[in-house]
């Protein structure tokens, strides 16, 4: 596996690679959530480009952006091991340059949910991926379920500028006990981490109501906020039953709907989403 840091090292070794080329962009600290992405992307396209780059204007200034969990030769280990042929580590110099002024801002679909707690994150996640677009220009870009809106954002983004790029989603990769992998896991205490299951309790349990027949999305996002004030520990932020797409609350919930959350648990915030039937429920 190829590790380059500058741009033209990068479009060097990227004239090597054979086509389809897959990307898939992350943070670091990885686990096997972000691991699934990789294999999805081997499984269709003959070369596979990952990047790890914390990017700094996604994060809030009152957020985890110093603490930020990182371990890069784990990291580059478990990408050669799934099989990545080319990394991409650029510094926050190489993508934010002195005068960097340009600023990709989507309307609508990223000001709900965590585009409303989390200010100015959605134009940090747009700016870096498609910067990060146009450096490695895939045919196939990776991203998880497990990050609803910012799919949604990522998707809306590709289709307004015309990125030749199709927008492939993996399911999210759960613990054993439900929990949703995230680097963020690893600020849990022992007692936290058994706390943050009530999320994916709260989504299971809202699903198993409509599953029996409910289809009051009101109703729906009540059983979730009842479930996380059951948890001690936990601390609701919102819960949500939205279509998909636009992230419009519903009143009447049809097949395809999105239940999501997000939480405090401890200090750690988390948050989940589960999509009712259809392929990406689980
Ligand atoms: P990061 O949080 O590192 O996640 C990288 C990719 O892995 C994202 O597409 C995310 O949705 C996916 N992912 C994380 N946890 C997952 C899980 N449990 N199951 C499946 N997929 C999972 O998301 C980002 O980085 C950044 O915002 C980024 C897109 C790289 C832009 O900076």
């Amino acid at each position: 596996m190829k590790q380059v840091v500058d741009l033209a090292e990068l479009k060097k070794e990227l004239a090597l690679l054979k086509t389809p080329l897959g990307f898939v962009p992350t943070m670091g600290y990885l686990h096997d959530g972000h691991l699934s992405l990789v294999k999805l992307a081997k499984q269709t396209c003959e070369s596979v480009v990952a990047s790890i780059f914390v990017n700094p204007t996604q994060f809030g200034p009152k957020e985890d952006l110093n603490a930020y969990p990182s371990d890069l030769p784990g990291d580059l280990k478990k990408l050669e091991m799934a099989g990545v042929d080319l990394v991409w580590l650029p510094t926050p110099e190489i993508v934010y340059p002195k005068n960097f002024n340009t600023w990709v801002n989507i309307e609508g679909v990223s000001e709900p949910l965590e585009g409303a707690m989390r200010p100015g994150h959605f134009r940090g996640v747009a700016t870096v991926v498609a910067k990060l677009f146009n450096a490695v220009e895939p045919q196939k870009a990776y991203f998880g379920q497990k990050d609803a809106q910012q799919v949604a954002v990522i998707k809306q983004m590709t289709r307004d500028l015309n990125f030749p790029i199709e927008i492939i989603v993996g399911p999210t990769v759960r613990e054993p006990d439900g929990l949703a992998m995230s680097s963020r896991n690893t600020y849990l205490n022992p007692e936290e981490r058994k706390a943050a299951t009530v999320l994916y309790r709260a989504l299971t349990t809202a699903k198993a109501a409509y599953a029996a027949g409910e289809r009051d999305g009101e109703i729906l996002r009540k059983i979730m906020h009842q479930t996380i004030e059951s948890e001690p520990l936990a601390k609701m932020q919102y819960v949500s039953c939205a279509d998909r797409e636009n992230l419009y609350e519903l009143e009447h919930v049809k097949s395809g709907a999105l239940l999501s959350m997000a939480a405090f648990v401890g200090k750690t915030r988390l948050i989940d989403n589960l999509v009712l039937s259809g392929k990406d429920s689980e």
